[in-house]
Parts: C-alpha cells; structure tokens; sequence
C-alpha cells in the first residue's frame, strides 16, 4: 500500500518520554484529532500530568486537563499501548557518562521496549538528541534484531526537536523540523506525519546529517557563548563594558548575531551537544579544537564568576568568606523553571565551599536540593536586600525589575547586563 494511503487518516500515536520535548508534541497531536498514548517510565511524572499538572512553561494546563478528560490523550508509565500505535516519537532524555561520553542508554532502552511491541507498518520517529552516527549505527541494528525489514515492514526516521521552552515567537508549530529517514520511505512517511500535525518541514538527506545539524547548532551558540565570555575577561582591564561592544557590534545589518556573556552555559542541550560533537570528531582523530575550548571556556565560567564576587566585595573591603551573597535566578535561562546544569547553581555551591552565607531568590524555584544541603529562596524584599554585602543578578528573569532592587542598587553584581548604570563585571558600567 503507498505510505501516503497508508498514514491517510488521525490514527493512534505514542509518545516516549513526556518531559519538554514530549509532553507539548503529545498536546499539539491530540489537538490535531490523534488519540495519543503518552507514555513515560517514570510514574511520578504520570502522576504529575494526571492531576493536569505539565510543569512546563509553555504548556497551558487547562488545554491538558481537557485532553485528558476526553481521552484525547492517555497516559501510561508502560509501553504496553504501543502495539494499537502506527506511529511512535521516542523524546526521552539522552545525557552524558560521568566520562563525558555521549549517553544513549535511555533512548536505547526505550527503542529496545518500542520496536518489542509495535506491530509491522509502524512509523518510528526519535526527536531526542544524539551523538552523530546513532540512528544508523546503533538504533537501526536494534530494530533489525526484532525481525523488522526497515523501509519495508517498519519505518525508522530521525526528526531532532529544536523547541526553545520560554520563547514567545517560536514553538513546536512554527519551527521548521529536519526530517531524514533511514530509507526514503521513511522519511516520507516522516515527513507525511508532521505535514498532518501542520509543524513545517526540512528534509535531508539521511539520519547522521540530520543529527548533526542538530549538534551543530548548539555548538555554534556555545563557541558564540565562549567568545563574548572571553571578551567579558579582558574588557574590565580596559575599563571596557562588553554589553555596550556587543550591542555596538550588533548594530551592524549583517554577518553578526550577538550573543551575551555570563556566568556559564547551562541546560540539558548546548553542553551536551557540544561534547556529542567533540566526541564524535576524536573517534576519527580530527579533533575539535575550537569547540573543545569553547567548551572549557564555559564550563569554567562560574569558577570566574567567584573571582568576581570577590573582587567586587574586596572593592568595598570585605573578604569572600564569612560575606552575606544573595544570589538571583538559579535556573539555566531566563523565565523559565529548569536548574538542569545551572551555572548560577554551580555558583551558589562555589560560594557555600568558601563558606559565604548564601542566599536565593528565583520567582520559579522554592528551594534548592544540592547533595545534602536544602536552601529555601527567599523574599524579595527592601530589608532582605539591605542585609546583603552583594547581590548577583545571575539571570535576567523578567521579574527583576530595576524598582525592586533600588535598595541594594550599590551592591548588585549584574552578570546579565540588564540593568541601566550598575556594576557590570566587577567594572561600572560607562566609566
Ligand atoms: N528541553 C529542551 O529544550 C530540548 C530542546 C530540543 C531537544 N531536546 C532533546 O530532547 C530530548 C528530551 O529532552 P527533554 O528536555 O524533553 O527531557 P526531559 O528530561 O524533560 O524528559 C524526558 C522524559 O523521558 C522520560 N524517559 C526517559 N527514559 C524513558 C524510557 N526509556 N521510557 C519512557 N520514558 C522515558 C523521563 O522520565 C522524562 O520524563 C533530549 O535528547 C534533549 O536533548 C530538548
């Protein structure tokens, strides 16, 4: 039968992993007319949905709670649902060894569960992220192992998601997904199912060009990152404001995108994808040199940040140890409620190691749980800032508005650039 015939009508769909990435591809699908099998091994996070609750910023719950009362949309910590699905995106997390190798084990194990259950004709669709060579090289043979003749009995795509949670412009339907495919009916059959879920396509032309586009752009926004950080160094020896140059720089039409300094790079993405193409390049001994630096650059950055804070307390005669910190925004990027490989975390537990009395404030996270250490946020209030020696504002929340902070105007350390004639750097601003 032609694949177009074959994926002609809203038919039954699974979804693995329901986490960023997952849980608003789940709602877009069952909005479109899709039943939807949401599927996640983690029953807490069931549960969490269940009670309507994403967690996420740009998931609207009323629009969950009504997917899940009329059975639009059902959920499951098993992947037993699989076998009724004739097509299954596989969004689970894919991470790093302690090693710093690319770590697929959870996108194994839910290919493994998936290709165990579904039946011939089945669309399989991976969006997570991985290391260049994977869908070919380890997924395919995966697949094969259970009988399947992919681009026959069975199609294998990769589609990498690019979703920027937070953004106001662009979301899962107006950004464009890159669309390969094992074989080119597979891709078509890849390409037919976005085009149901009115999401724009790209295609090209195989799995490990599609995988790497994807690492690649993340990489280019981490040696981006790394370069302004660089720059963030040096100015303050010239008495230079790096905001004022890169917003200087941006002003030309053409040829630069600007991009920000600050106390490092987080999230569950950009450090990973970097270090899947540093890898992915030492296997065939043509190292990345430029992006294993960029990569040391901003992971050293909240080490710097310190330095920073102790510098501008030294300004005022006070030592690092024994100073009270208040530090503001804890999470990887502004208005939005992820810590996942948070530079401002990483800066906090810095300053807690030179026994700094530490504080918090973040209007999306109550406390922090580091190792064995509990530390609720606190208030943002008059008094709460007056008792501080400094003030980091180490993410640009929007809810960090200059008027809430006039109390500790002398003592803030603006690491974002957001706010007009205070300290940047440990320089002030316009010297
Ligand atoms: N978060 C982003 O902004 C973003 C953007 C683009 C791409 N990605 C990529 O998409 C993938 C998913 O990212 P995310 O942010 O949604 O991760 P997440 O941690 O928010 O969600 C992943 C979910 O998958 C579940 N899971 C893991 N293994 C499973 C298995 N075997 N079976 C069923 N469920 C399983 C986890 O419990 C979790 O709820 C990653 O590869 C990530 O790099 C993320």
């Amino acid at each position: 039968m032609p694949l177009k015939e074959m994926y002609s009508d809203a038919f039954p769909i699974g979804i693995l992993g329901l986490g960023y990435v997952g849980l608003p591809l789940a709602i877009l699908s069952a909005q479109k007319g899709f039943q939807v099998f949401g599927i996640d091994h983690n029953k807490e996070r069931i549960r969490e949905i269940e009670r309507g609750n994403s967690r996420l910023v740009d998931v609207n719950d009323d629009d969950l709670s009504i997917l899940l009362q009329n059975n639009n949309l059902s959920l499951s910590s098993s992947c037993e649902d699989l076998a009724r699905c004739r097509a299954v995106f596989i969004c689970v997390s894919t991470s790093l060894t302690n090693k710093g190798e690319p770590d697929h084990s959870h996108l194994l194990s839910a290919v493994e569960k998936t290709a165990t259950y579904v039946k011939p004709g089945t669309l399989i669709i991976i969006e997570s992220t991985c290391a260049p060579g994977t869908t070919q090289e380890i997924i395919l043979p995966l697949i094969q192992a259970k009988e399947f003749h992919v681009g026959e009995n069975l199609f294998l795509a990769y589609s990498p998601e690019r979703i920027d949670p937070g953004n106001k412009f662009y979301s899962l339907g107006n950004i464009p997904k890159l669309v390969s495919g094992i074989t080119p009916s597979c891709r078509l059959a890849a390409l037919d199912l976005y085009e149901k879920l009115n999401i724009p396509t790209v295609a090209v032309k195989n799995t490990t060009v599609a995988e790497l586009a994807k690492v690649l752009e993340n990489t280019y926004r981490d040696v981006n990152i790394a370069l302004v950080n660089e720059l963030a160094k040096i100015c303050p020896k010239y008495g230079i404001d790096v905001w004022e140059v890169v917003r200087a720089a941006a002003s030309k039409p053409f040829g630069f995108q600007p991009f920000y300094p600050g106390p490092g790079v987080g999230g569950s993405c950009i450090p990973k994808d970097s270090s899947y193409l540093i890898h992915w390049a030492q296997k065939n001994n043509t190292p990345a040199l430029l992006v294993e630096t960029a990569r040391r650059t901003n992971e050293n950055m909240p080490e710097y940040t310190l330095g920073q804070v102790e510098r501008f307390l030294k300004e005022k005669n006070l030592r690092l140890e024994g100073s009270k910190v208040m530090v503001l925004g804890t999470t990887y990027k502004k208005d939005v409620g992820d810590l996942r490989g948070s530079p401002a975390l990483e800066l906090i537990k810095l300053l807690i190691s030179r026994n700094v009395i530490v504080s918090y404030h973040d209007p999306f996270i109550e406390k922090l749980e580091m190792d064995s250490l509990t530390l609720p946020g606190k208030e943002l209030t008059n008094e709460v800032l007056k008792l501080q020696d400094c003030v980091v504002l180490a993410v640009s929340h929007s809810y960090y508005k200059i008027s809430r902070l006039t109390s500790a105007a002398d003592k803030i350390l603006d690491l974002t650039g957001t706010l007009p004639g205070n300290i940047v750097n440990g320089e002030r601003k316009g010297k």
